[in-house]
């Protein structure tokens, strides 16, 4: 494993598109996993023009300055709500670092990079849901996150 160098977190731009859809799927373990299927470059440049045009979801990356490729990413929802005074909320998804990036603290830095975003925008509180791995646990804990609550899902 090479020295660190700066990481720099940033939203990502259009360009960035081809190196997440080569990121994105290192979420699972498993290649061929439902969740590391990505949409082919041309849909994920309609998808970004799209989110771009409503303006309340952000993909986050990290860079490293050694790498050619993206180190990290996540993706951060703000979402409007009539409770809490009128406060926004943040719900933040696929957290993935590139695999031979994990460990160092990258994923760390881009957490706390989404929460400053998320302060910014007034939100009240920033959520997500994980399937509970031990390691994700580890993570979310340490990334400033208290396990609160249950989650539910019901896959479409
Ligand atoms: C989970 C993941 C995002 C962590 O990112 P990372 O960059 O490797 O984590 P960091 O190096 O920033 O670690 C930050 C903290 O989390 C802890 N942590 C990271 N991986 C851990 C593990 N496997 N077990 C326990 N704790 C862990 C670290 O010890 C560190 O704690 P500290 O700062 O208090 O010492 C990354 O491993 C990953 O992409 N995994 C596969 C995809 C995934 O599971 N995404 C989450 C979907 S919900």
């Amino acid at each position: 494993m090479d020295a660190l160098g700066a990481v720099v977190c940033r939203m990502a731009q259009r360009s960035d598109l081809a190196a997440l859809l080569t990121l994105i799927p290192q979420i699972e373990r498993d290649p061929l996993a439902d969740g590391a299927q990505v949409p082919s470059l041309a849909h994920a440049e309609a998808i970004f023009d799209q989110l771009a045009r409503h303006g309340n979801v952000f993909i986050l990356v990290a860079t490293v300055a050694a790498d050619m490729d993206l180190a990290a990413t996540c993706t951060m929802t703000i979402s409007p709500s009539l409770s809490h005074g009128g406060r926004p909320l943040a719900t933040i998804e696929t957290v993935v670092v590139a695999t031979w990036r994990r460990g160092q603290g990258i994923g760390k830095q881009l957490l706390a990079y989404a929460f400053a975003h998320a302060r910014e925008a007034g939100c009240y509180k920033v959520q997500l849901i994980t399937c509970g791995r031990p390691d994700q646990i580890g993570f979310y804990r340490s990334a400033g996150f208290s396990w609160e609550g249950v989650g539910f899902k019901a896959y479409l």
